[in-house]
């Protein structure tokens, strides 16, 4: 072998070396799960695990070249424990990426966090305007809505229906407040008015008192947001009060979306708005809700679809970078150029790193949230506050 032939098959050998060496180094790939699995919204905390899960599985165990590991935190959906539960992942653990979480408040102050941190944050749920708006950052991104986005898309409909007013009944923290504002927009730009906003602490379920309070004013119709247990306990009571023969309840899809089977009767003909719906029957859908069944024994929900995002988000950008996440602006412009192929339909991410996508109007058959058309086509927050 020639000096120089020699020379090359050692650099080229060197090279190779350095190669994997720089994949070892990298090692497991540390995934912290911050979600709700105690609690009203524990089945969405679950079903955001599952459909995170299902993705990785899918891209054969490992995210960007690298394996994962999972550590697990129950926030509780509770902000006031939030701020340690986060600072755990970020500092006693050392992880990577965040997932996470469900409830607004919490949802903030995860974003902090991971905003000082630089830590890599995509909210599977937690729809806290802010988290994409003031709070934006690079690093930080969601795979699910801002709350303003399907209320906005029901307010239009509702004003479209012909309603005229409309009362409100929500769990008095961020996600009911902000629910109610986008739904006030879109009425009252219809020519709706909002005449009057009821609420109850988070997580309480007492309704009685507001419910005799709607029953005596007679809106044209009543919108709200509640979740999980919550939704289901208030679907039920408006049920039970007979006032789903007299004045119809809207709200984001969220008051009946994986709660059908608990909601029964009560639910029936209750008209929606949400980024997801029962009936897509579209190819990517049907493999997705396929797999999801087969793996878990259970029909997906939204909260399903949103978990199975953010893996997918994950991967794009981590595959940008082939696994090395101190290439933090890469990283995040593969995710900001990418058309995410979702089971919801593709959808883009906005400069403020929300989802930009259609808003269904689906309508409660039996144990389904059937489409009934598109109510909002590509709908972006407005992303107020977001400088980045
Ligand atoms: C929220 O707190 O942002 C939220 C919780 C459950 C469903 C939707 C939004």
């Amino acid at each position: 072998m020639s000096q120089r032939i020699a020379r090359t098959t050692l650099t080229a050998l060197a090279l190779a070396c350095i190669a994997t060496l720089g994949h070892a180094q990298q090692g497991k790939l540390k995934v912290g799960l911050m979600l709700p699995y105690s609690g009203t919204y524990t089945a969405l905390g679950v079903a955001i695990e599952n459909g995170f899960k299902l993705r990785v599985d899918e891209l054969g165990g490992k995210i960007g070249g690298r394996e994962i590991e999972y550590v697990k935190v129950d926030d509780e959906s509770d902000p006031a424990k939030a701020t340690d539960n986060v600072n755990k992942l970020i500092k006693r653990d050392n992880v990577d990426v965040i997932i996470g979480t469900v409830h607004s408040g919490v949802t903030m102050a995860m974003a902090k966090a991971a905003k000082e941190s630089g830590t890599v944050l995509i909210v599977p749920n937690g729809g806290a305007d802010a988290v994409t708006g003031p709070m934006c950052a690079p690093n930080i991104f969601r795979s699910s809505f801002s709350n303003w986005q399907p209320a906005y898309a029901m307010g239009e409909v509702a004003a479209k229906q012909g309603k005229k007013t409309a009362m409100t009944i929500t769990w008095k923290y961020a996600a009911g407040d902000e629910s109610v504002a986008g739904f006030k927009e879109g009425f009252e730009k219809g020519g709706g008015k909002v005449t009057k906003e009821l609420t109850v602490p988070f997580p309480n379920v007492e309704f009685q008192a507001l419910l005799t309070e709607i029953a005596a004013a007679k809106p044209d119709a009543v919108y709200s947001f509640y979740a999980g247990g919550g939704a289901v306990k208030f679907v039920k009571d408006y049920a039970a009060a007979g006032l789903n023969k007299t004045i119809p309840l809207y709200g984001p899809g969220f008051l009946t979306d994986g709660t059908l089977e608990a909601q029964g009767d009560a639910a029936q003909g209750m008209l929606t708005t949400l980024h997801y719906a029962d009936g897509l029957n579209t190819a990517r859908d049907n493999s997705f809700r396929t797999a999801y069944a087969t793996k878990f024994k259970l029909q997906p929900d939204v909260y399903a679809v949103q978990g199975y995002d953010a893996a997918q988000m994950l991967a794009i950008g981590l595959n940008a970078v082939k696994g090395d996440l101190t290439k933090k602006a890469e990283f995040s412009g593969a995710i900001e150029k990418a058309k995410i192929d979702s089971p919801r339909g593709p959808f883009t991410i906005s400069k403020s790193h929300n989802p930009v996508q259609d808003f269904y109007l689906r309508k409660v058959e039996g144990k389904e949230n059937k489409l009934v058309n598109v109510a909002v086509k590509g709908l972006a927050d407005p992303g107020r506050g977001c400088k980045m």
